[in-house]
């Protein structure tokens, strides 16, 4: 074992565990931010037409709380419920700080992440007058979302704006992008690079835009019908799957002065041997995971030279239980997958492929976002009026286990001393999350 690498990896395992410390000992300090109490009522400050009726707070509240299913587990860290209506998507904000989610009541909510294990979830709201959003995207810089507004059936962009006194406004853009889609929309997302936008429809088609609402490209993925399609974190490339066995992935280039070039084929995932209803890029895009109607899902090694004719190459392939509208999730550092069946969710061990955890009912409808957070810890999904939070234990088990088996092979004293000690801690981290009290 290279001494660098270890210190790199346990590095990396320490801010971890410092991360747990710091959300257990504040969930015991109960202390909520200034900011976000200020804004927390603050919504879109567009001027509203006098129809707009704003829901009463107060009634609302009630008939949600009758409404709520109930969910117990002793993973779930938080459920987040401030929305009347059905959560249609969710995303976090590349700055590991928010989660954004939107949801059939006319609002976008803008949660904090390191108040996930608050007893109190403050979030922002945005309004959408008149429409509501279906999907909703981060942009890099984390100070903007994209959404898709169901009725006006395209994107909007909205600019979050810090006021003097700290509260936030959400000012959508004075247009929207045009319509460009005739079929229904299955996904939005911004590049990491900030370079384009993405939307894709059912009826194969992808449309890549530049941030002023310009179509750059449009794609035919030529897959029948497509089930879903995505950005990769990295913003390099953009992949869908559909009725097709495949995973078509096309690199959108830029030129070195940043004006775009082309789309162009880069490399397919091929081993399926039946339709695929979701796929996802570990945050590197070094691995990517699908799941498919054929009852399995599969692990993919996708750091290859595709321009050298490399193909991507299969790590694992696991039976699942999957079914239309299955998600996929790969956590950040790519030891855990998770797939959502209708309102159930399975994470497995990546390295092995075992079963870890099978979470079942976890909300009333079918689960419309399943996501890792950008730093492993959580993983959380949408499917009713609440977002489910849970613990990523199977993450920390695999990271233990990784530490062992660097402790196993382990050369000098020091070295091991301090891994014995970082394996304890570690322990201890799981066991403190684990053990404090869930909602
Ligand atoms: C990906 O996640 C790992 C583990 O959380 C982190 O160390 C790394 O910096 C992330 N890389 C990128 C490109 O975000
Ligand atoms: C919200 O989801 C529940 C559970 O799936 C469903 O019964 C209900 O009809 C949905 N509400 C709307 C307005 O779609």
């Amino acid at each position: 074992m290279e001494f660098a690498a270890v210190v790199a990896f346990t590095l990396l395992l320490g801010a971890l565990i410092a991360l747990v410390a710091v959300a257990v000992r504040k969930q015991k300090v109960e202390t909520g931010t200034q900011e976000e109490q200020a804004a927390d009522t603050v919504a879109a400050d567009e001027p509203k037409p006098p129809i707009t009726k704003k829901p009463k707070p107060e009634k609302q509240r009630t008939r949600k709380d009758k409404a709520q299913h109930s969910f117990s587990h002793p993973l779930v860290a938080s459920t987040l419920k401030s929305h009347s209506g059905n959560v249609t998507s969710i995303d976090f904000s590349s700055n590991g700080k928010y989660l954004a989610s939107c949801a059939d009541d006319r609002t976008v909510r803008i949660w904090s992440v390191k108040d996930f294990m608050d007893r109190e979830h403050k979030c922002l709201r945005a309004n959408v007058d008149l429409d509501h959003a279906t999907l909703v995207s981060f942009s890099p810089d984390s100070r903007a979302f994209i959404t898709w507004i169901f009725n006006a059936d395209t994107i909007r962009i909205f600019k979050m704006i810090k006021k003097e006194d700290g509260s936030f406004i959400f000012k959508a853009a004075p247009e929207d992008f045009p319509q460009k889609h005739k079929g229904s929309i299955l996904n939005i997302g911004i590049a990491e690079t900030g370079k384009f936008i993405m939307s894709a429809s059912s009826d194969t088609s992808i449309h890549i835009w530049d941030l002023k609402g310009e179509i750059l490209a449009s794609i035919n993925t030529n897959q029948i019908t497509n089930s879903y399609a995505a950005i990769s974190p990295c913003g390099r490339f953009v992949a869908s799957c559909g009725f097709t066995p495949d995973v078509k992935v096309w690199e959108v280039c830029f030129l070195k002065s940043g004006e775009f070039k082309e789309v162009t084929r880069a490399f397919d995932l091929k081993g399926h041997s039946a339709g695929v209803h979701a796929f996802a890029f570990s945050n590197d895009s070094h691995r990517m995971v699908s799941v498919s109607k054929d009852g399995t899902w599969k692990l993919w090694n996708t750091n290859v030279e595709y321009k050298k004719q490399q193909d991507p190459y299969l790590l694992l392939t696991v039976s699942c239980s999957s079914s239309e509208g299955s998600l996929a999730a790969l956590s950040p550092d790519g030891r855990v997958v998770a797939i959502s069946d209708g309102c159930d969710v399975a994470m497995y061990d990546a390295t092995t492929g075992r079963l870890e955890e099978e979470l079942r009912g976890v909300h009333a409808g079918d689960i419309t976002g399943l996501r890792f957070d950008v730093n492993g810890r959580f993983l959380v999904c949408s499917g009713d009026k609440a977002i489910r939070v849970f613990h990523n234990a199977p993450g920390y088990r695999a990271a233990i286990k990784d530490m062992q088996e660097m402790l196993r092979r382990a050369q000098n004293e020091a070295m091991k001393q301090r891994l014995q000690q970082q394996i304890r801690d570690a322990q201890r981290a799981l066991d403190t999350v684990l053990a404090a009290p869930t909602d």
